[in-house]
């Protein structure tokens, strides 16, 4: 599947006309920037369905940006919760660029571009963008349960903690948004910013990635790596990559590997608050990864002992194997999906039971052991 159709053309110069695409399409100047809203309302194939908003709709849809209507703030600026009159009172998320946003405009871009054209049920929705002046402003389906990072850290004594699977099959679906960007989009796509604030929850708890301001086209031909400046979040980037800005694929599955322990341990990948040998989880884990005894001490204490021992077993072996210091050692994204598919599934079998037993963190499955073949 080709997302930049539109800058294909029928002839023997494909290639050439998808990487002039490619480049008008990330490198953020006036006089391109027409040109690219020009490509994403020609909307050949009809899979284009964001729509351009005027900032007086999106004021009407945010009582006028008001705090009250706020739901969170990040790098790029103030995200609120609004009502688009004009799709039967829709609700959605606004998110509104800071003016003084350094990387903003660049960033908008390529949020837009990539999702205008990539559409995956693990990939937030894009419903549309306001492009007026210098008013740069997003538009996205409401994800009711906010991001992972939410309901990971520093929970309100109010709010549940995620139990073992749901954590399990939110790594799966979020893995699978990964799998849609490394394996199916042409030319395959880096994210780049693999981390908690970025996935984002529905009202299920299913996950969807949002934040494609840094993603990067990935190698193509016979290239293997594609060179770029370090971007990304501290603590999350790929080791090889923070050190030579050689991106791959492989990146992300390390960003993946970082998340998958956050959600495993309950612990930030960044934490100065804990002693000095505890701050950085990925230093913290990696010796007593190496330790099967040292298992059970590494998982989040809010979980109160109710996981799969086997589970946890296999869940660590994957972080394991995705934050292996080698890029070409970690696993493919996909082999990780499979993976994950075992892991998310809440039928299990009992030692050699032959029944099959719908179980939950509630029932207190921890003392269960899953059978997998291995
Ligand atoms: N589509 C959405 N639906 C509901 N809440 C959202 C949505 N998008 C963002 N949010 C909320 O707004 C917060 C800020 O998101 P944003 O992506 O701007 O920043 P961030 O990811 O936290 O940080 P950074 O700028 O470093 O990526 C999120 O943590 C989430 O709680
Ligand atoms: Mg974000």
């Amino acid at each position: 599947m080709s997302f930049f159709a539109c800058c294909k053309s029928q002839d023997k110069n494909d290639k050439i006309s998808l990487k002039k695409g490619v480049n008008i399409c990330f490198k953020y100047d006036s006089g391109k920037r027409k040109y690219i809203v020009e490509e994403i309302n020609r909307d050949e194939k009809g899979n284009i369905t964001s729509k351009i908003f005027s900032y007086n709709e999106l004021c009407v849809a945010t009582k006028n940006f008001h705090t009250s209507n706020m739901v969170g703030e990040g790098g790029f600026g103030r995200v609120y919760k609004g009502r688009i009159k004009s799709i039967d009172n829709k609700v959605v998320a606004v998110k509104k660029l800071n003016k003084d946003g350094f990387q903003g405009s660049r960033e908008f871009l390529a949020e837009v571009m990539i999702l205008s054209f990539l559409h995956h049920s693990n990939l937030v929705n894009l419903v549309g963008y306001c492009s007026e002046g210098d008013q740069k402003i997003l538009v996205y389906e409401y994800m009711a349960n906010g991001s992972l990072e939410d309901h990971l850290f520093e929970l309100p004594q109010t709010k549940k903690p995620l139990d073992w699977y749901t954590r399990m099959k939110i790594a799966e679906g979020a893995a699978k948004g990964l799998e849609y960007l490394h394996a199916e989009a042409n030319p395959p796509v880096i994210y780049r910013d693999f981390k908690a604030s970025n996935i984002l929850l529905d009202e299920n708890f299913n996950p969807k990635l949002s934040d494609f301001g840094l993603a990067k086209l990935g190698p193509t031909g016979d290239k293997t790596h594609v060179s770029t400046r370090v971007m990304g979040t501290y603590g999350y980037c790929a080791p090889e990559y923070a050190s030579t800005g050689q991106l791959t694929t492989r990146s992300d599955v390390y960003s993946f590997g970082v998340v998958f322990l956050e959600m495993i341990t309950g612990r930030r990948v960044l934490d100065y608050s804990r002693s000095s040998e505890e701050q950085n989880l990925v230093n913290w884990a990696l010796p007593l990864l190496k330790n099967k005894r040292k298992y059970a001490s590494m998982v989040d204490p809010l979980l109160k002992g109710n996981y799969p021992t086997r589970g946890l077993l296999q869940a660590l072996a994957i972080a394991a194997m995705c934050l292996l210091e080698d890029a070409n050692a970690r696993p493919l994204i996909g082999d990780v999906v499979t993976a994950l598919g075992v892991l998310a599934m809440r039928h299990v079998q009992v030692g050699k039971q032959k029944n099959t037993k719908e179980t939950s963190s509630e029932q207190g499955e921890g003392s269960w052991e899953m059978s997998f073949i291995e």
